[in-house]
């Protein structure tokens, strides 16, 4: 549905590239690289993007229901790439709340939605992925957690196009579901895929630690900590969740 196919040297973030252009794209519009000068993640972190190793991708989207409406919507794209990898051959393929995707404990993709827009007007969003492919231990040497590639979770690692496609194909199919659905039909099937489910982690909030058994989320895509007080349900975008 792309009005126009552009070719461009040099990016710095495919994100950006989409939010600087949101008003003149055709819903479900893409930018792939081959690499980002500035990749990032949540909260202005670095993504780390080196040349050709892996996907950079991002897609535009005019959600009508407004800003609201967004809220929970990393969440389903996880469950989207996860079920699009798992299809393409990549076994136990799990999400970690609220925005990345692991293989064997270890990070082998994330997701960042950005959005503009004003309050009780349609939100446009711009959604992106980074997923590790074929980077190499020298290149990620810098990434200060437990990382992974898809070809260590995959046998037979599909052709480069076709994985994109695939990626893109998955992400607006599940975009438009998730507008005449909302959040209702993928709960189960996040729990499903959860890294973290029925083990013991701690949540950091700002300069606070609550440890506790992760129990998945509620229809809202909260997550469910369970300690000695009973469960509590977290939401918000500056909680980070580790393993324990
Ligand atoms: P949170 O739980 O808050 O999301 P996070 O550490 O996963 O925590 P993000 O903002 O989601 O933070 O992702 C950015 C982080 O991901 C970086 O700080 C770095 O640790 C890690 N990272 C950066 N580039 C890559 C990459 N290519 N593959 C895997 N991990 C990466
Ligand atoms: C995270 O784990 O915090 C999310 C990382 C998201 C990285 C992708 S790569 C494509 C798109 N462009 C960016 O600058 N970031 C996202």
């Amino acid at each position: 549905k792309c009005s126009s196919l552009d070719l461009i040297p040099v990016i710095d973030s495919t994100n950006q590239f989409l939010l600087d252009r949101v008003g003149q794209l055709p819903q479900g519009a893409v930018c792939l690289a081959e690499y980002q000068e500035s990749g990032r993640g949540r909260r202005g972190r670095q993504w780390l993007s080196p040349f050709g190793s892996n996907l950079y991708l991002s897609m535009y989207w005019r959600l009508d229901a407004g800003m609201a409406a967004a809220m929970g919507l990393s969440l389903v794209v996880g469950v989207a790439i996860a079920e699009a990898l798992q299809s393409l051959g990549a076994d136990d393929i799990k999400v970690k709340w609220p925005n990345d995707l692991y293989y064997q404990d270890r990070k082998l993709a994330g997701i960042l939605v950005e959005m503009t827009g004003q309050a009780g007007e349609a939100a446009h969003l711009v959604i992106g992925m980074g997923l590790n492919v074929a980077m190499t231990e020298q290149e990620g040497s810098d990434i200060g957690q437990a990382w992974t590639n898809l070809t260590q979770a995959c046998s037979h690692l599909p052709e480069r196009n076709q994985l994109a496609a695939t990626l893109i194909r998955r992400l607006y199919e599940t975009l438009e579901h998730y507008e005449n659905v909302g959040l209702d039909g993928f709960i189960e099937r996040w729990n499903r895929l959860d890294n973290f489910l029925d083990r013991p982690v701690k949540l950091l909030i700002g300069e606070r630690v609550v440890e506790g058994i992760a129990r998945g989320i509620n229809s809202q895509g909260a997550l469910l900590l369970e300690t000695e007080q009973g469960i509590t349900p977290y939401v918000g975008g500056e909680i980070s969740l580790r393993g324990c």
